[in-house]
């Protein structure tokens, strides 16, 4: 449909004037050959440098990934299995993701850039928490701006709801001292307490409340009243046959037990990567595909506690490895809530995996 728009807007250009055309060409041409000599080579030069740097950005990244791959993991069995009897080499991505890239899940609503989700019967602080856990890993909501502030005043003024939990908890009296659910940060960018609040000698939690002279306004207290509360996702793309939808990128669960290296060669041979978790959001979202306790294998080498690599070359910008010993593999621990999320294992431990991949494409493996 476009396309042709702009065909036809190229033949409807002017087409009696091409000769009056062609002549100001030539005009502009003989004036201005060098500048115009220059302009094409140093057009020229910049495209080579493009070509050329996407050419070594690209072989170095394989490269590293062939030298992780090769000096970490042990070897497979020759035994094929079902993850050996598929090459991972005939892999192709099909068609780009579609355009509509502004999808909620589990009937959360789209706004501004984020998924919401009222929940009118009420809990403490801790079930709202719960609650929202159980809708695909949600957060209780986080407000970053006063756009944001107007935006869930809106969101719930057709609800008969006076007040609900937040997902900022204060520690101190200071702003400094409120942080905004797992995803952390601070409030001290954007705030709207009433006055005289965070006041931490009535409560660590904060709520909003939407009625009276106060409305739009926050106030912290206790953490044991039941009330209403708001649950928050990201968007992510549509993508029909993805189960597990989160931020762009569908979770494809595998109840497996396979080695490291034989589990990412099962992801690849289906156009993933052992799954890679880069914000504490993600890990919360991960810990909800699973009820109970357990353990995953994460797909990261780790030679030593504070440096991961994620074998989908996600940047390492989360870390919650509570334990180390002196294998090199990642497992995560499943109990909800634990204290000791990751863990470092030998590499040939097996265990069940989640594999990782972009949504809303189609792939052919
Ligand atoms: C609230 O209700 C009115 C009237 O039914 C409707 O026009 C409006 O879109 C609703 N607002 C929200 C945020 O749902
Ligand atoms: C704080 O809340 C009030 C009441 O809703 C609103 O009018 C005001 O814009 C908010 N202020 C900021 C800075 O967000
Ligand atoms: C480290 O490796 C050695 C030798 O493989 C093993 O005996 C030992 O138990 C390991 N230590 C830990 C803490 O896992």
């Amino acid at each position: 449909m476009s396309e042709s728009y702009v065909f036809e807007e190229l033949d409807c250009d002017e087409p009696t004037n091409e000769q009056t055309r062609f002549k100001r060409l030539q005009h502009v041409v003989s004036g201005q050959w060098k500048n115009i000599l220059i302009g094409l080579l140093s057009q020229t030069l910049y495209a080579t440098f493009l070509v050329l740097l996407t050419y070594f950005l690209t072989k170095g990244r394989v490269y590293e990934t062939e030298i992780v791959t090769s000096s970490t993991f042990p070897a497979l069995p020759s035994t094929s299995s079902k993850a050996d009897s598929t090459s991972a080499s005939t892999t192709t991505l099909l068609t780009p993701a579609p355009s509509n890239i502004n999808t909620c899940v589990f009937g959360f609503t789209y706004i501004n850039g984020k998924c919401w989700r009222l929940f009118t019967d009420p809990q403490t602080r801790e079930n709202a928490d719960s609650v929202c856990m159980s809708y695909g890993g949600s957060t209780l909501f986080s407000i970053r701006n006063e756009q944001e502030n107007n935006a869930i005043f809106d969101f719930v003024s057709n609800s008969s709801v006076d007040y609900f939990w937040t997902g900022l908890i204060c520690k101190g009296n200071t702003i400094s001292s409120c942080i905004w659910d797992k995803e952390s940060g601070s409030a001290d960018g954007y705030d709207n307490f009433s006055d005289d609040y965070p006041d931490v000698a009535i409560g660590e939690c904060v709520y909003f409340i939407t009625t009276g002279s106060e409305a739009g306004k926050w106030k912290s207290g206790s953490c044991n009243p039941t009330m209403s509360f708001i649950c928050e996702l990201p968007p992510t793309i549509q993508d029909n046959n993805c189960e597990n939808n989160y931020n762009n990128h569908c979770y494809l669960r595998y109840d497996l037990s396979y080695t490291v290296a034989q589990s990412q060669k099962f992801c690849r041979s289906i156009c993933g990567n052992l799954v890679s978790i880069t914000s504490a959001n993600e890990n919360r979202y991960v810990q909800s595909i699973y009820i109970g306790g357990g353990y995953i294998t994460l797909g990261a080498v780790v030679p030593n506690v504070n440096i991961i690599y994620w074998m989908d070359g996600s940047p390492a910008t989360y870390n919650n490895i509570q334990h180390y010993t002196n294998g090199t593999c990642l497992f995560l621990n499943l109990a909800w809530d634990s204290t000791d999320h990751w863990y470092t294992v030998d590499c040939a431990e097996e265990s069940w995996f989640l594999c990782k991949r972009s949504t809303g494409a189609n792939y052919i493996c």
